[in-house]
């Protein structure tokens, strides 16, 4: 039994994603969240400045004593692999955790991701996935305005904005008949009814979220790492009032049960 925190970060209401699969499956844990919506998006930053970023959320996260890191980040994830194998406290990403999820589904027909525009541009999701899923039809769509749509509460699925959104992006995935669709970034579970209900019944959606709460808490349960009282604190960077709003209307719980801790954003290399 280890009663020491989880550490999850994302860009900001992403990783509720992740951190709603976890405690479905982990209900006990304590859990330290940080959502960097000071700096969100992330999707649109460089490579360098992910990079650095994604130091500066380890450092802070890393502070409170966590045995364990969720970097609930597909954005991360897939810029910053070898940066998050290295850190001390062991970390799991979603890059891996979702193409081994995909591996997993029966099928040869085509598959898809959708993710930020810098996951597609590191190559890195049509590359895990074409060594998980051999053979088989990979196309990868950038979706940037998601994020700053979800970000700004565009998350009905009857949401004009949103609907447009989805249709303009997943319209290949559409085309091309995917049978199964990797939902590349964390941000995207919280429109998952939109995207169904653009692509019909047929598909299968698969959350990198929620492949890599499920990895993470294999890995706990299988190093007897397990154990909390159920604690969950809040840091952003952006304003406390904000966070605490939208994720209790996405966790469905009342405003009062998340008392966000705001924190100044780090500074963003200028490239
Ligand atoms: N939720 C993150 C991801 O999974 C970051 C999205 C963003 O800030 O652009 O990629």
């Amino acid at each position: 039994m280890d009663s020491r925190p989880i550490g999850i970060f994302d860009s900001g209401l992403g990783g509720l994603t992740a951190l709603r699969a976890l405690r479905r499956f982990l209900p006990d844990e304590n859990i330290v969240y940080f959502a960097d919506s000071g700096r969100v998006p992330y999707g649109e930053k460089s490579l360098n400045q992910l990079r650095c970023m994604a130091e500066q959320n380890y450092a802070f996260i890393s502070s409170h004593d966590v045995k364990a890191i969720l970097v609930a980040c597909g954005t991360m994830s897939s810029n910053c692999g070898d940066l998050l194998e290295a850190w001390p406290v062991p970390t799991v990403g979603v890059l891996y955790s979702s193409a081994d999820w995909m591996r997993r589904l029966e099928g040869k027909g085509p598959i898809a991701v959708i993710a930020t525009e810098a996951s597609i541009r590191s190559g890195s999701y049509q590359k895990a996935l074409k060594e998980a899923c051999p053979g088989r039809e990979v196309i990868a769509v950038s979706c940037p305005d998601f994020v700053p749509l979800i970000e700004s509460g565009h998350i009905d699925p009857k949401d004009a904005l949103l609907r447009d959104a989805v249709a303009r992006y997943l319209q290949p995935v559409r085309e091309i008949r995917a049978e199964a669709l990797l939902l590349g970034c964390t941000h995207y579970g919280i429109i998952e009814a939109a995207v169904r209900e653009f692509l019909g019944p047929e598909i299968t959606l698969v959350s990198a979220a929620e492949s890599g709460a499920a990895a993470l808490c294999s890995r706990l349960l299988k190093e007897k790492q397990t154990g909390g009282s159920g604690k969950t604190v809040y840091y952003t960077s952006g304003k406390a009032e904000d966070f605490s709003e939208a994720a209790a209307l996405f966790l469905g719980c009342e405003k009062t049960e998340i008392r966000a801790e705001a924190i100044p954003p780090q500074p963003v290399p200028e490239t």
